[in-house]
């Protein structure tokens, strides 16, 4: 595992925007794995404001998102849809059938095999999602950030590091922290995500730590141990992986290799 040690927020979100780009700009046609939440926003931006000026970047690339909430149609304002239409789609040239998010509604699904349960239905657009990303030849390239309780995408504690797309339940604490985006009140109870063995199927993977919420999470990610009670540590079974942290995320975290 390489680690980034960034200044602030804005220097770690302009390092992940550069090997974003710089990724897009090696191989234009690049299959991305895509993360939500607050900790990429400012990489989004960056990403966004650069390719407008200096590279036609996007109109190659297919993109996946890691997780969408199940039952939130992708015109919620709370949705991983509307996320990834906001931060990023609608502001590059990309074709959106290159564009890939798990459909917690199962709309696809249900629209070929009406007769199915919605259950029935969620667990076949898994599968359907894990196909379309080996049909598209794979992950090369994906970004991730951190839950306070070590969770990536939504595997949360317990998660097996042999998991692939499916239907998981959300834990209290991380409904807590993503409430905000349901003002209703209505936070969902459960999510479709990629598996640890998933995300470990991307040939390079790049997580993004910020902030001393984080702190925790780092220092046992740094730690290097393997726990599934920390999902986080499956990253140590990776042989291609970058932490990007900030240094409120990072301090005195006594396990880093190196800081820079
Ligand atoms: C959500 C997402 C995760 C993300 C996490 C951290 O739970 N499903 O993929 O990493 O939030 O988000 P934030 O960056 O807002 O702390």
């Amino acid at each position: 595992m390489k680690w980034i040690i960034a200044d602030d927020y804005e220097a770690l979100s302009l390092a992940a925007a550069r090997m974003l780009l710089d990724a897009l700009e090696a191989k234009p046609d690049i299959v991305l794995g895509l993360p939500t939440g607050r900790t990429p926003e400012r990489m989004y931006e960056r990403v966004v404001s650069e390719c407008r000026s200096r590279y036609r970047c996007f109109s190659g690339v297919t993109t996946f998102n890691l997780d969408e909430y199940v039952g939130i149609p992708p015109e919620h304002p709370g949705s991983y849809a509307t996320y990834v239409r906001e931060h990023l789609v609608r502001h590059v040239e990309i074709s959106p059938d290159r564009v890939h998010i798990p459909e917690g509604t199962a709309a696809t699904v249900l629209s070929s095999s009406a007769y199915l349960t919605f259950r029935e239905a969620l667990e076949r657009e898994c599968e359907r999602y894990e196909q379309l990303i080996t049909d598209a030849g794979g992950l090369e390239l994906t970004f991730l950030g951190l839950g306070r309780n070590g969770h990536i995408g939504f595997n949360e504690p317990g998660a097996a590091f042999d998991s692939r797309t499916r239907v998981v339940q959300l834990t209290e604490s991380t409904r807590a922290a993503n409430a905000p985006h349901f003002p209703d009140g209505d936070v969902p109870e459960e999510a479709l995500t990629m598996g640890i063995a998933t995300i470990l199927s991307s040939r390079r993977i790049v997580l993004l730590a910020s902030g001393s919420a984080k702190h925790d999470a780092v220092e046992r990610l740094a730690s290097g141990e393997l726990d599934i009670d920390f999902p986080a540590s499956a990253l140590n079974l990776h042989d291609d992986v970058t932490v990007i942290a900030d240094r409120a995320a990072a301090a005195g975290t006594p396990h880093l290799p190196e800081q820079r």
